[in-house]
């Protein structure tokens, strides 16, 4: 079984749902608390034990290589006023281990992985959406690379989900129940209707694909509003090497819609050191107000 080391992080969406802070801005960097959305992601993947990470960018996402990239005037600046503490943080940031590429054309997740083809290489690969934030002790990765050395298949995370959701995630029509959490895929279908879904198991965007996934995702005709999706490409792999679906039943953040981003803003803000205790304080006056409303 050949070790994962790599992971991919597509991060070249458009971020229409945060109009108008997504004009100028990339939407990877929206913050949750004082932590731009696209860095939890990536310390999963290296939380994971992933050696080699490449994210698909696009045009206008220069400020996520820049966060990842040393800031040695920042950096001076800090020192020199002895802030030792803020340039850690500044510090803990530069990460080496990043590679960029650029996706040229914004045609979907399915042609934003195949431009990892290069960096990838015969290996099998985890994919990490920026989308979802899944804060776990195990990191969500690492179980699904767990799940994929264990029964040696390609591995999608997935969550149950209330069915009049289904149209916004890709469903998986189970065949059978390998573990109590794991269970073999018939079909994967993307975002059907609530009358077609085959089941209430929803793709949640962690990944773990073998390589044949490429030539897939280059022969596939885009769908009708001319995207590449991923979970077409991966209902035809299934055909031929059988993938798992792996299901996770812990925290998820949706930070790619405005309700997810604030909920999150708000339960990372009741753990961080700086601001438990106002939010706490804040939420129990809120709660009171609004029982009287
Ligand atoms: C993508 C995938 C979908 C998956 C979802 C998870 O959709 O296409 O299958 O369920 O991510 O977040 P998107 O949310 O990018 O439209």
């Amino acid at each position: 079984m050949q070790k994962i080391r790599k992971a991919v992080i597509p991060a070249a969406g458009l971020g229409t749902r945060f109009l108008p802070a997504t004009k100028a801005m990339a939407k990877e960097m929206m913050p949750v608390v004082d932590t731009p959305s696209i860095q939890f992601v990536v310390e999963e993947a290296i939380a994971s034990g992933i050696e080699d990470i490449l994210i698909i960018t696009g045009k206008g996402k220069n400020a996520i290589e820049d966060h990842f990239d040393a800031n040695i005037s920042l950096e001076n600046n800090l020192r020199e006023k002895g802030k030792d503490k803020l340039l850690e943080k500044a510090q803990s940031t530069t990460i080496p281990s990043i590679h960029y590429v650029r996706q040229a054309y914004p045609r979907g997740l399915g042609d934003a992985i195949l431009q990892a083809q290069t960096f990838v290489g015969d290996e099998p690969f985890a994919v990490l959406l920026g989308d979802d934030i899944m804060p776990s002790k195990t990191p969500l990765t690492k179980s699904l690379m767990d799940v994929y050395e264990k029964h040696g298949m390609g591995a999608v995370a997935t969550i149950r989900i209330p069915k009049e959701k289904s149209s916004k995630y890709g469903v998986i029509d189970i065949e059978e129940n390998l573990e109590e959490d794991v269970h073999s895929i018939r079909h994967l279908v993307e975002k059907p209707s609530p009358e077609d879904a085959p089941s209430n198991l929803g793709i949640v965007g962690r990944y773990v694909l073998p390589p044949e996934i490429f030539d897939i995702l280059r022969n596939q005709e885009p769908d009708a509003g001319d995207e590449v999706q991923l979970t077409d490409a991966l209902e035809i792999l299934n055909q031929t090497s059988p993938m798992v679906a792996y299901e996770y039943d812990g925290i998820r953040y949706d930070v790619g819609e405005k309700y997810g981003m604030l909920v999150a803003n708000i339960e990372v803000g009741l753990q961080h050191e700086e601001t438990s205790e106002k939010m706490r304080e804040h939420l129990k006056q809120l709660a009171k107000d609004l029982k009287k409303a």
